[in-house]
């Protein structure tokens, strides 16, 4: 059986609404991730990516279904989850170590002041901020205060990671960097991370699979796309790999045209079997034995 640490099970998310009584944003959502991969969901403003992640984070309720992590249904907010939201959410009047240390002592809350800053340190080092552990967030970059939102989202060891478009907000080059480091930490830590991008190329960079979500209302997962990449791809590389362009295509194909009308040509979507797909590129001697 495939291992399931992550098991979004059937859920809905459905609002009143004056129109016709109830607004379906999606429902009969079936997505499943194992222990240490990383996951990232694609698709258009509103078809309910920020709702799928806060549920799984416990801060907003399915309306039906329910969400399970490593055995236990979400029932609430708890320090086993981290979010890393686009805005970095610091508190403005603690440091940089006093923002990563809060974190650290709320979820080991009979550790001593020594022992809590000694591992907020370990973290701050982790995403390069040593020497800026005592500046306040209006003295840090974006890039500085997304670097800590992540160490301080890391500093709790937390069983998943979750993360709503954290990098969106920052300048190109600020950007790639902080892909780099992102992707360097989860695979040297093994880190469950599930991420919403907007940025086709950023999911290829960082991401295992791919979930792609068609358009709301009533959106609904239409595809699982594994990752042809090797695991040691590097950002700068990707376009030379000779399953990019393929992977690229099938995701932009998608986002164009597949996310709006998959409703009325996927009669026989199964919502607990999508289809799980690796675009690759056909290899130029099977081109050479076809012709
Ligand atoms: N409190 C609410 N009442 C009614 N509808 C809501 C409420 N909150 C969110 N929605 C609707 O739910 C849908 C999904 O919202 P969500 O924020 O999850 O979208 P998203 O895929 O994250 O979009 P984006 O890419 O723009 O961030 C939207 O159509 C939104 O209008
Ligand atoms: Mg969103």
């Amino acid at each position: 059986m495939a291992d399931k640490f992550i098991s979004i099970e059937g859920i809905a998310k459905r609002y009143p609404s004056a129109a016709n009584g109830t607004a379906t944003i999606f429902e009969n959502l079936w997505l499943s991730m194992p222990r240490g991969e990383f996951g990232c969901v694609i698709g258009h403003s509103g078809c309910g990516k920020t709702t799928v992640l806060n549920i799984l984070a416990g801060l907003d309720k399915a309306t039906e279904g329910v969400v399970i992590v490593d055995g236990q249904a979400i029932e609430g907010p708890s320090l086993d989850r981290a979010v890393i939201f686009q805005s970095h959410a610091l508190l403005p009047w603690r440091t940089v170590i006093g923002n990563v240390a809060y974190a650290v002592s709320s979820k080991w809350r009979h550790w001593n002041k020594a022992k809590v800053l000694a591992h907020a340190q370990e973290f701050i080092n982790l995403v390069g901020l040593s020497g800026s552990e005592h500046k306040r967030p209006s003295e840090l970059s974006g890039g500085m205060k997304q670097r800590v939102g992540i160490a301080r989202a890391l500093s709790i060891t937390p069983k998943i990671m979750l993360m709503d478009e954290p990098f969106s907000a920052l300048d190109a080059l600020t950007r790639g960097t902080l892909q780099d480091e992102m992707r360097r930490i989860c695979l040297e830590t093994g880190q469950t991370t599930f991420m919403i991008t907007h940025d086709v190329d950023e999911a290829i960079y960082l991401a295992d699979k791919i979930f792609l979500m068609t358009n709301g209302p009533k959106a609904v997962l239409a595809e699982v796309v594994e990752n042809p990449l090797p695991k040691d791809r590097a950002r700068a590389d990707l376009h030379r790999h000779p399953h990019y362009y393929a992977l690229r295509n099938h995701i932009i194909d998608f986002l164009v045209t597949r996310s709006k009308t998959y409703a009325e040509t996927a009669k026989h979507h199964d919502p607990r079997n999508v289809p799980v797909v690796a675009p690759a590129a056909i290899e130029p001697r099977l081109v050479n034995a076809a012709t």
